[in-house]
C-alpha cells in the first residue's frame, strides 16, 4: 500500500472550497480531509455536516472526515448521512462509547477511524484495532492548522504498526495529522504511516502540484 495524501481543507479558502478541492484533486490527491470542530472539544469552530454534503456533490475524492467534537455519538449519524467515506473521531471524547460509535459507523458502510491526541498513548486504543479501518495519530494538539510537528509523538506510529501486525491488520490505515511537510512526512512514512494529512504545507504553497508530490 503506497502512502495516501489527504489535504486538509482547514487551510483552504472556505469561500472557494470547490476550486481548492479541485486543485488538490488535479495535483493527484485521492482523499480530502475535513476538520470538524465544535469549539468545545477543541478551542476552535469550523464546519459541520452541511459542508460535507456539499463537498460530496462537488467532488469524487474520498471524504476523510475528522471529528474533533465532544459528542461524536450524538452527531455521527449526520456525518454518515452527509456522505462521508471515512469518519474518524477522538477516543478522548466519549471513551466508554468508543466501540458503540465504531459499530454505528461501520454498520452504515462507512470506514471508521479513531484518533488520539498527543498525550494519549497507543496502548489505550490497542483493543479497538480489530474493529477499525484507520488510526489517526495527532502530531499537534488538535484545533488549528500551521502548528509545529511534535516529534515526541512519532513512536506511536511504530506502536500502532506493531499492533496492526499482531492483529494481522496489514490493511489498517495509519494516518498522521499535524505539522506535516516534506521532511516530517519522511519520518512518519519510515515508521509505518501510510496516510498523511497536510493542510498549510499544501494550501499555502506556491505550487500545489509540487507540494503534494513532495509528500509521496
Ligand atoms: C488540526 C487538524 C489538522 C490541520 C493540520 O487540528 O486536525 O487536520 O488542518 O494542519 P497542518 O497540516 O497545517 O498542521
Ligand atoms: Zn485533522
Amino acid at each position: 500500500m503506497g502512502v495516501i495524501i489527504s489535504p486538509s481543507v482547514l487551510s483552504a479558502d472556505f469561500a472557494n472550497l470547490e476550486r481548492d478541492v479541485r486543485r488538490v484533486a488535479d495535483a493527484g490527491a485521492k482523499w480530502i480531509h475535513i476538520d470538524v470542530m465544535d469549539g468545545h472539544f477543541v478551542p476552535n469552530i469550523t464546519i459541520g455536516a452541511p459542508v460535507v454534503k456539499s463537498l460530496r456533490k462537488a467532488c469524487d475524492l474520498v471524504l476523510d472526515v475528522h471529528l474533533m467534537i465532544s459528542e461524536p455519538k450524538k452527531y455521527v449519524g449526520d456525518f454518515i448521512k452527509a456522505g462521508s467515506d471515512i469518519i474518524t473521531f477522538h477516543y478522548e471524547a466519549q471513551k466508554e462509547l468508543t466501540l458503540d460509535i465504531i459499530k454505528e459507523i461501520k454498520s452504515s458502510g462507512v470506514k471508521a477511524g479513531l484518533s488520539i491526541k498527543p498525550q494519549t498513548s497507543a496502548d489505550e486504543i490497542r483493543e479497538f484495532i480489530p474493529y477499525l479501518d484507520l488510526v489517526l495519530i495527532m502530531t499537534v494538539e488538535p484545533g488549528f492548522g500551521g502548528q509545529k510537528f511534535m516529534h515526541e509523538c512519532v513512536q506511536k506510529i511504530a506502536d500502532i504498526k506493531e499492533f496492526a501486525r499482531l492483529y494481522k491488520r496489514d490493511d489498517l490505515y495509519i494516518q498522521v495529522d499535524g505539522g506535516i511537510n516534506d521532511k516530517t512526512a519522511n519520518i512518519c512514512k519510515n515508521l509505518g504511516a501510510n496516510s498523511l494529512v497536510a493542510g498549510s504545507y499544501i494550501f499555502n504553497s506556491d505550487d500545489i502540484n509540487q507540494a503534494v508530490a513532495s509528500l509521496l
